[in-house]
């Protein structure tokens, strides 16, 4: 009798399932209306901040695109996050060695180089990605400029700074964050030679899965 019963509930358990299945099967489970509105991803809360030259570098001459630019869009194709890019009001000159003056002279003042372009809905993002070029063994001034224009906003957030450098690293990255941050959550930072930018997409993606950042459905890089 109990084994009788038992088979009779299995019965009433497989049969509303089964139907329900041939339901979703022959009509869209999910209205039209409801396709438009997903539920929100990790993703869409994803910014990637950076600031990158174009023009003469060293290593690799002559650049339309800038290194950290190029690291920048691989993070944003596997994360499908949204970008910013710090656009110094006055530019850099293309030629190295002018770059390279301006650079330690800003250095030596102490100078926070304008920003042009102004980033609006900061509210809106969680992960912050921030990268940028090493510049004498560190991150460029303008850095200092777009942390300390948005450290209000930025001060309950992740950060995971990024970068690109030709030899010296990318601790200095870190370390500007923690200064200006302290007590927000910082991932790992990562940097690759402005050089090997190109072919270090895998690699750029292994330490994006290592940090737990989730791959955009819409990734078509595998
Ligand atoms: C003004 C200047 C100073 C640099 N100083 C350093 C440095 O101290 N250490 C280093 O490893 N690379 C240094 N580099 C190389 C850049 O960090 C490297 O080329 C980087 O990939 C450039 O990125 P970008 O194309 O996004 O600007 C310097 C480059 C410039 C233009």
């Amino acid at each position: 009798m109990k084994k009788f019963l038992i088979f009779i509930l299995n019965l009433y358990m497989a049969f509303p399932l089964s139907s329900c299945e041939n339901n979703a099967k022959q009509e869209n489970i999910f209205p039209e209306e409801d396709n438009n509105n997903k539920p929100e991803t990790v993703n869409d809360k994803i910014l990637i901040v950076y600031f990158s030259r174009t023009g003469e570098n060293y290593a690799v001459g002559n650049i339309n695109v800038g290194n950290t630019a190029i690291m920048a869009s691989y993070i944003q194709d596997y994360t499908g996050g949204a970008s910013f890019e710090i656009i110094p009001s006055i530019p850099y000159p293309d030629d190295y060695d002018e770059t390279c003056k301006i650079s330690q002279q800003e250095t030596a003042d102490n100078a926070r180089p304008a920003i042009k372009n102004q980033l609006k809905d900061l509210e809106q993002y969680s992960i912050i990605f921030v990268g940028c070029p090493i510049w004498y063994g560190a991150p460029p001034m303008i850095i200092r400029t777009f942390y300390e224009t948005y450290q209000n906003e930025l001060a309950n957030k992740t950060i995971v700074p990024f970068g690109t450098h030709e030899g010296s690293g990318v601790n200095s990255c870190t370390s500007l964050a923690k200064e200006y941050f302290p007590n927000v959550v910082l991932l790992e930072t990562f940097g690759v030679r402005g050089q090997d930018v190109k072919t270090s997409r895998k690699k750029i993606e292994n330490w994006l899965h290592k940090i737990n950042i989730p791959k955009s459905n819409s990734n078509n890089n595998d």
